[in-house]
């Protein structure tokens, strides 16, 4: 399991530190400019991951303005997208704005950087355990969960796309419920699936960070074993900070 980092940047000793933040929720009218942030953030890690919701109502401009305080951050940024990335139907244009600041946005592949593969999907809802929806009945609740399926098997792509040793997983939604405890419970459906968790148990990986239950918990396990962290913005972290700290 990776610890949670202390000390400051890794200096060649083949860990890397990986500071990971989620659900920025950047707005058209926001007075919040997250460029110190992402300064400190420059100094204490070596690469950022940012686990979606990066806009907060889907809109171009927002993403503009998350793209223009990403000029802040010195060190390789890694992305995937939230559903609140979709919500006006602009998401390739928001896409477009990221990947042209330079972001490796990922939505079904891999990435390696400083010998860690990085892979990222959003995920989507659908359930915990036993009580996942299953496809049963009516024609919008099979594709709701042949959604779930889908984003579960480009997760499985993408995870064969890896040659790294170490892999972190970026996800938006939740692959356990652990992580979503503190929200209502009648909510935990839509924070997340465990086809995710079933998924990412066929490989060995380092970690797996995501964001979406802004009042979740911090740290769990999926059945087999890999750490999971919620690092969305809001959950309170061993940093102290909005972010992560991971040495993975
Ligand atoms: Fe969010
Ligand atoms: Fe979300």
């Amino acid at each position: 399991m990776p610890e949670p980092a202390t000390s400051t940047k890794s200096n060649g000793n083949g860990v890397i530190k990986v500071a990971a933040m989620g659900d920025l929720h950047v707005q058209e009218d926001a007075q919040t400019s997250y460029r110190d942030l992402f300064g400190e953030i420059s100094r204490e890690a070596d690469v950022l991951v940012l686990t979606g919701d990066l806009t907060n109502l889907g809109k171009p401009r927002e993403a503009e303005l998350l793209a223009e305080d990403l000029r802040a951050c010195s060190i390789p940024v890694v992305a995937v997208l939230g559903n609140h990335d979709y919500e006006s139907g602009c998401v390739e244009q928001i896409a477009a704005t990221l990947r042209q600041a330079g972001v490796h946005l990922l939505d079904g592949q891999a990435v390696e950087l400083n010998h860690v593969g990085f892979v990222g999907v959003k995920g989507f809802v659908g359930g915990f355990g036993r009580r996942m929806l299953g496809s049963f009945g009516e024609p919008a609740i099979k594709a709701m969960v042949a959604e779930s399926v889908n984003e579960a098997m480009r997760l499985e792509n993408a995870m064969r796309q890896v040659r790294a040793k170490r892999t972190l997983v970026v996800l938006h939604y939740a692959p356990v419920p652990e992580t979503v405890a503190g929200e209502p419970p009648e909510i935990f459906p839509f924070l997340g699936s465990s086809r995710l968790a079933e998924t990412i148990d066929r490989f060995k990986v380092s970690a797996v960070v995501h964001g979406h239950a802004h009042r979740g918990s911090y740290e769990g396990r999926t059945p087999g074993g890999a750490s999971v962290y919620n690092v969305a913005m809001h959950i309170a972290k061993p940093t102290g900070r909005p972010y992560a700290l991971l040495e993975i």
